[in-house]
């Protein structure tokens, strides 16, 4: 299986992977199987679907395996829109929003943890291909994976810090489920944000911008109320600080950021950069995490990025590569050792289509993948 432009999908080509809309229920627009024709090419087009899967004979036997399986995104995205539908309810009538509806998300967030460690702790396909007016399930879905991925390897690194500033390296998986949470609700206080500014296609007005910023803050007014873990308040009122001070509500810097807060930074511009989104079409992996990169010290704590570096592959495996020696390829798998030098199947080597692995073949590299040049500016990201 591989990923191809929609626009250069041929008729009869195979898809690899459902295709997903912004329905409640999870129900694909096409499912993985069904034949491309030029009708569903054109359904897919007009719905944003800029990349798809498809199976074909060049990519025979390549397995694209995302963190979180179909059946968990599913139960997921049921489970993220009834409480959305909730919260919009509780913003309609001015009130916080009660703990019980959104219980059920405890247990999502344990099932996409348990889906973490079966992935042995790497992000090899990470978002499944969902059109931006899905963006909002998929998203917190999607964040809230990666962000488990990048917490359990920066805990285990790091340990967490308490109120006094102590470290602990105990009770990770209570500290991760409580992150999960977070990050599933982290842009819960958007249904406070007119949808004519959500979903307007094109760069907000600095009135509309103005707007959107308090996003975080009507966030965790929807959370009032003592039963609320302040941790997963801090996620949700703390994911737009920046490291350097440049972020918002309140241009906090450094550590006087929480945590997880951090953590859940680095997850939400990985994933809103690879994502389609109503003004920006979807990145490819690598664009996402060399704008990760670039913004460790400045935009994200280095220390969460070096735990991002080490989770999620910049060329997941199906993504068509150009090596140095002007070869192109496939990557078939990534080694969790150097996740940016993957096995390549050559397509158009000398003597016909081969394997080779970057990490054993040191001369050899992904071409452009030093330049830090095209990524999108992480800071422009709402
Ligand atoms: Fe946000």
């Amino acid at each position: 299986m591989r990923l191809i432009a929609t626009a250069r999908a041929q008729e009869g080509s195979e898809l690899g992977r459902d295709v997903l809309v912004g329905r409640p229920d999870g129900v694909p627009l096409l499912r993985a199987g069904v034949r491309v024709t030029a009708r569903y090419r054109e359904l897919l087009l007009k719905a944003g679907i800029s990349a798809i899967y498809v199976e074909d004979e060049d990519s025979a036997g390549i397995a694209v395996e995302p963190v979180v399986d179909d059946a968990t995104r599913a139960i997921a995205t049921r489970a993220v829109s009834s409480a959305y539908r909730s919260a919009r309810d509780a913003v309609a009538a001015g009130k916080p929003l009660e703990a019980e509806a959104v219980a059920s998300l405890e247990d999502i967030v344990a099932r996409i943890m348990r889906q973490v460690d079966s992935s042995g702790g790497v992000a090899l396909a990470l978002a499944d291909l969902a059109s931006a007016d899905a963006y909002t399930f998929q998203h917190s879905i999607d964040v809230c994976a990666v962000g488990i991925l990048i917490g359990q390897r920066y805990y285990r690194t790091n340990g967490w810090t308490d109120y006094k500033g102590e470290r602990h390296f105990t009770k990770l998986d209570e500290r991760l489920s409580t992150l999960g949470l977070g990050l599933l609700l982290h842009d819960i206080g958007k249904l406070a944000v007119p949808l004519g500014i959500l979903n307007k296609p094109g760069k907000p007005t600095p009135e509309e911008w103005t707007i959107m910023k308090t996003h975080p803050r009507a966030g965790i007014d929807l959370l009032e109320g003592s039963q609320w873990s302040p941790l997963v308040k801090a996620v949700v009122l703390r994911h737009h600080e920046r490291w350097n001070g440049c972020g918002y509500p309140d241009g906090r810097v450094g550590e006087q950021i929480h945590q997880m807060a951090r953590i859940a930074a680095v997850a939400d511009v990985y994933d809103a950069i690879t994502s389609e989104r109503m003004y920006a079409a979807a990145r490819p992996a690598h664009d996402g995490v060399r704008a990760i990169l670039e913004g460790a010290g400045t935009l994200f704590d280095p220390d969460v990025v070096d735990a991002f570096a080490r989770v999620v592959a910049p060329y997941p495996p199906g993504t068509t590569v150009e090596l140095t020696d002007g070869r192109t390829g496939i990557v078939v798998s990534v080694p969790d050792a150097a996740l940016d030098r993957p096995v390549v199947r050559v397509l158009d080597g000398p003597d016909g289509p081969c394997e080779i692995s970057l990490l054993l073949e040191s001369g050899i590299a992904i071409a452009g993948w030093h330049s830090h040049v095209g990524a999108e500016p992480a800071a422009a990201l709402a």
